[in-house]
């Protein structure tokens, strides 16, 4: 098992330590893991010139999965576009052609409090997003800024083709049916279309998933259905977009963004495992974080990459019994817990492995 390591900018170097932590943990027990290091956004900037490094591309090809922490700080934000951490983060998913991003809002009832949602509308609470990761509006032709009748106009391009939309929407069935069978595609199609190819090609993928039932939301209503109702949803399909909005807001369901992890994968499985958040430049160096969704996201990267449950499982575990065990970093701290530091908390998830 050949895993590149990103660990990126900001709080990405401290969460993704703890992670490793987990890593060398099963290497001790005998997994035949290897790790190779790498630099991707403002780091690659730094140490290449490049936010997505010549390097970091042959590395990452070489791995069967990519492990990454986060990526941008202030100090970047006025480099030109393409030198930018973010754009760095966008051609990784782009040139590993990363297309279905999985996004599992699950919520731990310890933390059941933490949420600013009450209690009882969050409880019980476990949803799987399939964003697509690699076309729409964030990679649409054409785009740019420019003088248009005497003044200056910003413009993008959203933008599916139907091989798009299938592929997609056959990862997102063939999750539903491994879990409540129960699939909502979302869209705005009563206004683009876009949105009204999607629904169309959903559809047709939808008659070969007999047994998942469909439905199909406007992205303005589930914005709304997710705080409202939250257990309504077993798996959500939706553009690049709209998923990057929706998992953030679904990331608040369950306690802290610090608690979601993600998957991002090729038609063969390869993966980037990767939190949710982001590089959160003002507790960077603090040892604050919470390293949970990156830990998370290895148990991810067992599951699916790596076909191995067993150890996903694990992982899972060890996570589950810190929590009980009533370890807490700021962001999920509650009044009766141990506000433990980042690296305490990857310590305390390494005993409990
Ligand atoms: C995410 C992030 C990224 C995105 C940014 C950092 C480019 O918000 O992974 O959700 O918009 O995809
Ligand atoms: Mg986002």
């Amino acid at each position: 098992m050949k895993i590149a390591i990103l660990p990126g900018d900001g709080i990405g170097p401290e969460i993704v330590a703890q992670a490793v932590k987990v890593l060398d943990v099963l290497k001790q027990d005998g997994l035949k893991i290897e790790m190779e290091y790498g630099n991707i956004g403002g780091a690659g900037y730094d140490a290449e010139g490049d936010p997505f490094p010549e390097s970091t591309l042959k590395l990452s090809q070489a791995a069967d999965a990519v492990l990454l922490g986060a990526v941008g700080g202030p100090q970047y934000d006025t480099l030109d576009r393409p030198l930018r951490p973010e754009r760095g983060l966008l051609r990784i998913r782009k040139e590993l052609n990363l297309f279905a991003n999985l996004r599992p809002a699950l919520l731990y009832p310890e933390l059941a409090s933490a949420s600013t949602l009450k209690p009882e509308v969050v409880s019980g609470l476990d949803i799987m997003i399939v964003r697509e990761l690699t076309g729409g509006l964030y990679f649409g032709q054409p785009r740019g800024i420019e003088v248009r009748n005497g003044e200056r106009v910003g413009f993008n391009t959203m933008i599916y083709s139907e091989s798009e939309v299938r592929r997609v929407a056959q990862v997102a069935f063939g999750i539903a049916m491994k879990r409540g069978k129960r699939l909502c595609s979302v869209e705005k199609a009563n206004v683009l279309e876009c949105s009204e190819l999607w629904k169309e090609v959903v559809a047709d993928v939808a008659k070969g998933y007999p047994e998942v039932s469909l439905s199909t939301l406007y992205v303005d209503n589930a914005a709304m259905q997710l705080v409202r109702n939250p257990k309504q949803f077993d798996v959500i399909v939706t553009s690049n977009l709209f998923g990057d909005i929706l998992s953030d807001e679904a990331s608040m369901l369950s306690g802290s963004i610090g608690m979601l992890p993600s998957a991002s994968l090729d038609e063969n499985n390869k993966g980037m495992y990767e939190p949710i958040h982001g590089s959160a430049p003002d507790i960077a160096g603090k040892d604050l974080a919470n390293p949970l969704a990156t830990i998370l996201s290895v148990a991810m990267m067992f599951k699916y990459t790596f076909n191995d449950e067993g150890t996903a499982e694990r992982i899972d575990n060890a996570v589950k019994k810190a929590i009980a065990q009533g370890y807490r970093t700021g962001d999920i701290w509650t009044e009766g817990c141990k506000r433990v530091s980042c690296g305490a908390m990857g310590d305390a998830v390494v005993a409990a492995l």
